[in-house]
């Protein structure tokens, strides 16, 4: 889920339409390699041999058998020491970045072929990518950024730690059908994830790891996704779409859902996007219009006072609180963290060039319009995920059939039709709800995830920082287990506490 990355990997495998043969959905415990990797990990490179289970269709009827089929790694020793990791936790890493198509069927091993030893994974340019760098790729990888601005892989860490990973791909947006259809428009890659633990638990006595335990995990649109994973599990609203591909009939539910930087809420991000980051400028300088800003930004007030939510220990989450709250909760203590992790005279440094923190009086620390002038430029222009012209990532996961691209917000089809009575296809409500984690978990959706991990940098403009709060607020609420937080001043697709996710792995799974 990474578009910075994307540019500078290789695309391992596009999707694209396989033969359209029905397949068993029966694991053969026998179809693996046994590969040997180094994986650089905090306590020094480990020696991890594995069986790689490679390409493995999950659904019987597939439509896309490049897309829907995963990969299985499981360790059979790290270091020459032999481990069993029959009843391990299972880490569901999924590898889709902005909501287009992955694959991971031509991947020579675990973590996406081993993109972290390939040439030029050097540091991340600085700065994001051209938002339309994302429809250049077909695989984000499962690699992310760390504070040295190296790459970390989730999947290989879990792997050296003794964790089975499944890595599945999955149908995304762009994909298209010789009658010119659009068949991985929304919802078909969280159908395909739903079916590709059907698969797994179908299999629960012949795959290895424990069924129990799975973690899921993802970064952006494969953080929505992994978010939607854990908290629609086993829902009916997906039953048709499921049934259609053949999945297995088994439950889709994980144990945890791990998500970072998720770009979700979909229906509400443009609102929550002009709330956060309205009164910043844009990168190519000049503001967005203050007028439709405000709309949106008056929007959004509604909408996160239907939530209901509360923070710990706190008032209700309002547009007028979530500010403040967020600074409290999670932005002040990221600038903490960020600051004892810096040597003294760095420190110093920091705290000289950045005088808004006042570090040693913190009761008088920053204020959330501090912060947001702190960031600066936004990233995305009005609005957001639907732009009035179409154009946006978001207005192509809510295609149709032939159509490319739709409005999935009533405030842009009216701006852009200039008709302040049209209304959004009737598909689409349904849709919509099928793509969105947070009404599973406002009605308390049972099967879902009850341990979550969540994380985004401070310096994401990617979407509004509420997005994640709020699926933390709300899985609070609901009594989950949720480890929660930001990283300072860190961009999108940043994972710099990957050795504490591991630990988290083993820690909930015990
Ligand atoms: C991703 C990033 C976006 O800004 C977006 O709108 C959708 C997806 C991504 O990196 O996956």
């Amino acid at each position: 889920g990474l578009t910075g990355l994307a540019l500078s990997v290789p695309v391992l495998s596009g999707c694209g339409r396989g033969p359209t043969r029905g397949h068993t959905l029966r694991f053969d415990t026998e179809a693996f390699e046994e590969l040997t990797d180094t994986i650089a990990t905090a306590g020094g490179d480990r020696s991890v041999t594995y069986r790689f289970y490679r390409a493995i269709p999950y659904v019987a009827k597939p439509v896309d058998v490049a897309c829907q089929s995963l990969n299985i790694s499981v360790p059979v020793a790290i270091d020459a020491v032999p481990v069993d990791a029959s009843r391990a936790p299972i880490l569901f890493a999924n590898s889709v970045g902005g909501y287009l198509p992955s694959s991971t069927v031509k991947a020579t091993g675990v973590g996406a072929g081993g993109m972290t030893g390939m040439p030029g994974m050097g540091a991340m340019p600085p700065g994001d990518p051209p938002p339309d760098a994302m429809a250049q790729v077909g695989s984000g990888g499962n690699a992310m950024i760390s504070r040295a601005g190296r790459m970390v892989n989730n999947a290989r860490l879990a792997l050296a730690a003794g964790n089975v990973v499944v890595e599945p791909g999955a149908r995304g947006r762009t994909l298209r059908n010789d009658e010119g259809a659009y068949y991985g428009v929304a919802p078909a890659a969280i159908v395909d994830l739903k079916a590709a633990v059907r698969y797994l638990r179908a299999n629960r006595h012949k795959v290895p790891g424990n069924m129990d335990r799975i973690v899921s995990s993802g970064t952006s649109a494969g953080g929505a996704l992994s978010a939607l994973l854990g908290a629609s599990a086993d829902d009916t609203l997906y039953d048709e779409a499921l049934a259609a591909v053949g999945a297995a009939d088994a439950s889709d539910a994980v144990f945890a859902a791990a998500a970072w930087c998720p770009i979700t809420d979909l229906d509400h991000a443009d609102m929550a996007y002009e709330w956060n980051w309205g009164d910043n400028p844009l990168a190519t300088g000049g503001l967005v219009d203050p007028l439709e800003s405000a709309q949106l930004a008056g929007a959004f007030a509604g909408y996160q006072a239907s939530l209901g939510l509360h923070g710990e220990g706190v008032a209700a989450l309002t547009a007028e609180t979530l500010g403040p709250y967020l600074v409290e909760s999670y932005l002040q203590p990221a600038a903490d963290r960020y600051l004892a992790s810096l040597p003294a005279a760095e420190r110093a440094t920091y705290l000289f060039t950045h005088s808004f923190i006042r570090y040693v009086d913190r009761r008088s620390g920053f204020s959330w319009a501090d912060f947001r002038a702190h960031v600066g430029a936004r990233r995305k222009s009005l609005p957001a995920f639907d732009a009035f012209d179409l154009s946006a990532p978001e207005n192509n996961l809510f295609g149709l059939g032939k159509t490319k691209a739709r409005h999935f917000t009533t405030y842009s089809l009216r701006k852009a039709s200039g008709d302040p009575t049209a209304v959004l296809d009737a598909d689409l409500p349904r849709t919509l709800e099928q793509m969105n984690p947070m009404p599973f978990l406002l009605e308390g959706n049972r099967a879902r995830a009850k341990h979550w991990w969540l994380r985004v940098g401070t310096r994401d403009t990617d979407t509004s920082l509420s997005v994640l709060a709020n699926l933390a607020a709300v899985a609070a609420a609901r009594g989950d287990d949720v480890d929660a937080a930001m990283y300072w001043d860190a961009g999108h697709g940043a994972n710099e506490d990957a050795d504490d996710f591991i630990a988290w792995i083993s820690r909930i799974a015990d």
